[in-house]
C-alpha cells in the first residue's frame, strides 16, 4: 500500500486536486491518502474543500493579508518540513505553478521524498509572464520524479528540457472537476434553481438573461498585471459597460486587495450604482460554472478558465500577453488581448456584434481532457498499465 500526500493551498489547485483526493480515497486497497493544505488562500480554498467534501489532515494556515512571495515561500517550506517529519509519505503530489507547489516540492526534495507534479510541463518560456508562476512550474518540473502532463504538448516541453522524472499524459484534472459539476447540475433540477437563489443573494439575478440578454463574465488577478495593467483593463470594462447598456457585466472579484484597488479607482467607492455592471464576491465553484454556462463570453486573465470555458463553448478573451495553454489558441476558442484598453474594447465589441466571428470561436472543443485524468494518475502511481490521453 502506497502512502500518497496531496499538498495544495489556493482555489485553482483545490479545484484540480480535490477530484484526485476523492479518486485515491475510493481506492483504499491501493492507497493511504493524506491531504495537507497550506492555506495560502483561506476563504477561497475553504469554498472548494466544502463543495468536494474534502477535510484536510494537515492545515498550515499560512495566509496573511497582503502576503508577499517570500512570506508564502518561507512559511510553506518550514511548515512542510514539520509535516514531513511527522509523517513520511511514499510520494508527495503538488499541482501546477503556485508558490505553495514550488515550496512544497522543494521541502519534499530536502526530505528526499519523491515528488509527483500534476499539470506538469506547461510553459510560456518567459520568466516574467506569468510571474512568478513560470519559474514556479519550471522549478517543480526539475524536482519531480513523476510528471503528469495534461496534453502531448506539455509532455513535449518536458522532453525538450530533459526532465528526469517519468512522464504520463493524462488530460487535466480540471476537466474531471468540470464534468462532475456539469453532470450534477444537469441531473438535479432543484440544484439549478438553488444556484439562481444563491446568485441572486450574491448580487446577480440570472433571470435577467431570460430575454436573450448577453452576459460578459469577468475575472482577473495576475500579479504581473497589478498597477497600470489593471487600471487599463478595468477602464476598458467601464468603457464597454457604457457602450453596451443592454449587456450585463458580472465580475466576481478575487479577494486580493491589489485586484480591488484599481476597480475602486476606476468605478468609484460605491460599486452598486451601476445598472448593468455587477461586482460580486468570489463564487463557489458550482455557481461559477453555472454562470459561465449562461455567459456569452468570458474576459479573464485566469489560467484554469482557459481550460474550462472552451468545454462549455464559451469564447475566452485572455487579458495577458502570453499563455502556457496554446492548445486553446490553436483550437481558436481562446484569444490573447493583453491589457491594452482599446484592444480589449474592440475584441469584446467584435464578439458581441459579429455573429459569424462569435460562432467561429464558440466551439465546444476541449483539448484539455476527457474526464479520466484522475484515474490515469492513480493507475500510474499504483504501477498499473494505463492509457494515454490524446486530443480528439
Ligand atoms: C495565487 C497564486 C496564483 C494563482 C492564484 C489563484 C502564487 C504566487 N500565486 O495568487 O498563481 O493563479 O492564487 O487565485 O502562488 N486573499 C484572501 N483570501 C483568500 C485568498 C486571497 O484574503 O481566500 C487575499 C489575501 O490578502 C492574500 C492575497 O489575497 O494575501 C494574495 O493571495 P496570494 O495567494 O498571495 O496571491 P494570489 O494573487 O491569490
Ligand atoms: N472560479 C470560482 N469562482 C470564482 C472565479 C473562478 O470557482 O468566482 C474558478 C474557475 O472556475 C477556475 C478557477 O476558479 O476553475 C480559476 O481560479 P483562478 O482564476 O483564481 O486561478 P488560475 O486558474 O488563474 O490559477
Amino acid at each position: 500500500m502506497k502512502t500518497v500526500m496531496l499538498v495544495f493551498g489556493t482555489r485553482p489547485e483545490a479545484i484540480k486536486m480535490c477530484p484526485l483526493v476523492n479518486e485515491f480515497r475510493k481506492r483504499q486497497n491501493e492507497f493511504k491518502t493524506i491531504v495537507c493544505v497550506t492555506g495560502q488562500h483561506r476563504e477561497m480554498l475553504d469554498q472548494v474543500l466544502k463543495i468536494f467534501e474534502v477535510t484536510p489532515d494537515f492545515d498550515l494556515n499560512i495566509m496573511k493579508q497582503g502576503q508577499d512571495l517570500t512570506d508564502v515561500t518561507s512559511r510553506v517550506l518550514t511548515g512542510m518540513r514539520d509535516v514531513f517529519k511527522e509523517c513520511k509519505p511514499d510520494v508527495v503530489l503538488v499541482h501546477g505553478d503556485t508558490t505553495t507547489s514550488m515550496a512544497a516540492a522543494m521541502a519534499a526534495f530536502y526530505q528526499q521524498i519523491p515528488v509527483g507534479h500534476i499539470e506538469a510541463g506547461l510553459r510560456t518560456h518567459n520568466m516574467l509572464s506569468p510571474w512568478p508562476e513560470e519559474m514556479n512550474r519550471q522549478v517543480t518540473g526539475r524536482i519531480a520524479d513523476y510528471n503528469f502532463s495534461p496534453t502531448p504538448l506539455s509532455e513535449h516541453n518536458l522532453k525538450e528540457e530533459k526532465a528526469h522524472g517519468k512522464i504520463f499524459v493524462t488530460g487535466n484534472t480540471v476537466i474531471d472537476a468540470l464534468h462532475m459539476v456539469v453532470e450534477k447540475l444537469k441531473s438535479d433540477k432543484a440544484l439549478a434553481v438553488e444556484q439562481n437563489r444563491i446568485l441572486k443573494a450574491a448580487g446577480y439575478d440570472v433571470t435577467r438573461l431570460s430575454n436573450g440578454k448577453k452576459l460578459v463574465l469577468i475575472t482577473g488577478h495576475r500579479r504581473e498585471n497589478f498597477g497600470d495593467g489593471f487600471i487599463s483593463m478595468v477602464t476598458a470594462m467601464k468603457d464597454l459597460s457604457g457602450k453596451y447598456p443592454d449587456v450585463d457585466f458580472v465580475y466576481p472579484m478575487h479577494l486580493n486587495p491589489n485586484v480591488r484597488k484599481p476597480i475602486h479607482e476606476v468605478f468609484g467607492e460605491d460599486l452598486t450604482i451601476y445598472k448593468n455592471f455587477f461586482f460580486i464576491e468570489p463564487l463557489q465553484y458550482l455557481e461559477f460554472v453555472y454562470l459561465m454556462e449562461k455567459s456569452t463570453l468570458v474576459l479573464t486573465d485566469s489560467g484554469g478558465i482557459q481550460e474550462e470555458a472552451p468545454g462549455l463553448g464559451k469564447p475566452v478573451l485572455v487579458m495577458r500577453d502570453t499563455t502556457e495553454r496554446p492548445e486553446a489558441l490553436s483550437a481558436g476558442t481562446v484569444k490573447l488581448v493583453g491589457t491594452d484598453r482599446d484592444l480589449i474594447v474592440s475584441e469584446v465589441s467584435r464578439l458581441l456584434e459579429d455573429k459569424e466571428y462569435y460562432d467561429s470561436m464558440s466551439k465546444a472543443v476541449n483539448p484539455y481532457g476527457d474526464g479520466q485524468a484522475c484515474r490515469r494518475i492513480a493507475d500510474a502511481l499504483a504501477g498499473k498499465e494505463t492509457d494515454r490521453y490524446e486530443i480528439k
